[in-house]
């Protein structure tokens, strides 16, 4: 039996897919590999986001080549959005590489490693405008037992004008509902708590008639003691309909992802965002009426193309005026064939962004800070993940609002919490990343 080991970057799409090709790969007979050093197969599942990304790839692939050197027969091949992108630059310049596939190609990944077995160098980057793969039911790879990721759309036809994605996943399709249902609840049944939807813009997931907020709602359905959550909105499909549906369903998690990417509304109509930032904080109004409690992160890009220091002003002010639970925050990386890349100089120099970048990231740890510190005294009920990393008596687990709260092992009646329980406990100190607690 062939031992096939993946190696996973990039995004929470890229994990599920990880998990959808080992269950394609263990339908034709192969076994999961601990490690690359006892694999027969390695896959490594790539990103293109920003040069970075893709620099980490081409370092990685010269160590699988020495690797190789000292294992006969083993097979590299790279899948995901770089192998998409870059397919015969790939295979030009690694010459250990023995197999690409682009992210809707995995169901040919049986015949490739077959092909490069005897020697033949395969290659299937076509993108579809069907696949979903809806029907497999992903081999969970590193989990908890308690979260899992379901994907529930693919591709993305927003073309932002910054972005790489349209181009290495292809067009926006939505997976059927019943096989999404099906899904959810063969994970319900093994124990999980927490599925998280996934798609670049899941809150445009259309199938026939079935719209995100009805799919949200019946995934919802499924038990009450199954948390639900989804990422990433988009702020153009924040409708009145979805938040309503959000504010009546308690096991629909209070936390939202909505990347604003700048504050400038003139910024982002150069990235196509299709959106100002009146009708942005607007939006974020109309989540905090109806959800007072809910936890709102977003994405941020420092440096795009012609961004002038009032247009990154606007970015802070605008931190400031929604109060982000969290961020994820890069220097803008250009990215070859968007439209940014072929019309917008990139003219930002690298030490304005990475200056630009650093102001981002202090003022986010001062508003997660002042957040969690607003936290201290309340009490939440946390869905138990794991044993915390810092020490063996205590655990750690989340709150529907996303945030860590690490509290001791054994309750007041002596008994050991284990990960998918669901306590209630008091905040009572925090950091700007994690909260403590007690049980309650
Ligand atoms: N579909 C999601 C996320 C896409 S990628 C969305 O639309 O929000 C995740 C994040 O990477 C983006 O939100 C953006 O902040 C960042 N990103 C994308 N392209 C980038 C680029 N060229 N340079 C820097 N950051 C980028
Ligand atoms: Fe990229 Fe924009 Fe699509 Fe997100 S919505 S994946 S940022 S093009
Ligand atoms: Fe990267 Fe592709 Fe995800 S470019 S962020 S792995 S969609």
């Amino acid at each position: 039996m062939k031992k096939v080991f993946i190696e996973t970057y990039g995004c929470q799409m890229n994990v599920v897919d990880s998990e959808t090709v080992m269950a394609i790969l263990a339908a034709e007979g192969f076994a999961r590999a601990e490690s690359t050093t006892d694999a027969d197969v390695v896959l490594i599942n790539t990103c293109s986001i920003r040069d970075g990304a893709e620099q980490r790839i081409w370092h990685r692939l010269d160590e699988l080549g020495a690797l190789k050197k000292r294992r006969k027969g083993m097979i590299i091949g790279l899948i995901g959005c770089m192998a998409e992108r870059l397919a015969d630059r790939i295979l030009e310049q690694r010459p250990m590489v023995d197999l690409v596939a682009g992210p809707d190609s995995y169901r040919s990944l049986p015949k490739l490693v077959a092909g490069a077995t005897d020697g033949a160098k395969g290659v299937n980057v076509e993108l579809s405008k069907e696949e979903t793969y809806a029907e497999l039911s992903p081999v969970r790879l590193d989990s908890s037992g308690v979260s899992a990721f379901v994907a529930i759309m693919r591709g993305c036809n927003n073309f932002c004008s910054y972005c790489v994605v349209p181009y290495t996943r292809g067009r926006e399709r939505s997976r059927d509902p019943e096989t999404i249902l099906r899904e959810v609840r063969e994970l319900f049944a093994a124990g999980y708590r927490e599925v998280t939807l996934l798609g670049q813009n899941v809150n445009s997931y259309l199938h026939e008639d079935v719209t995100f907020p009805e799919l949200l709602r019946r995934v919802a359905a499924t038990d009450p003691k199954l948390r639900v959550r989804f990422a990433t909105s988009h702020p153009k499909d924040i409708s009145d309909e979805l938040i309503a549906v959000i504010a009546k369903t308690p096991n629909i998690c209070r936390a939202i992802h909505l990347p604003a990417q700048s504050g400038s509304s003139r910024m982002l109509e150069k990235m196509n965002r299709k959106y100002t930032r009146e009708w942005y904080l607007e939006r974020i109004s109309a989540i905090r009426r109806a959800m007072p409690d809910c936890a709102i992160s977003t994405d941020l890009i420092a440096g795009f193309c012609g961004e002038t220091p009032d247009d990154h002003a606007a970015t802070l002010s605008l931190m400031r005026e929604v109060g982000y639970e969290f961020a994820f925050m890069f220097k803008y990386s250009e990215r070859e064939g968007t439209l940014a890349a072929r019309e917008m100089p990139d003219d930002v120099p690298d030490e304005v962004k990475t200056a630009r970048l650093t102001e981002i990231i202090e003022l986010q740890n001062e508003l997660s800070l002042q957040s969690n510190r607003r936290d201290i005294g309340r009490e939440f009920e946390i869905l138990v993940e794991g044993l915390s990393k810092r020490s063996p008596d205590r655990v750690f687990g989340r709150t529907s609002q996303n945030k860590v709260v690490v509290i001791p092992r054994t309750t007041k009646t002596g008994h050991n919490l284990q990960p998918g329980d669901y306590t209630k406990v008091r905040i009572t100190t925090c950091t700007s990343a994690t909260l403590q607690g007690e049980e309650v």
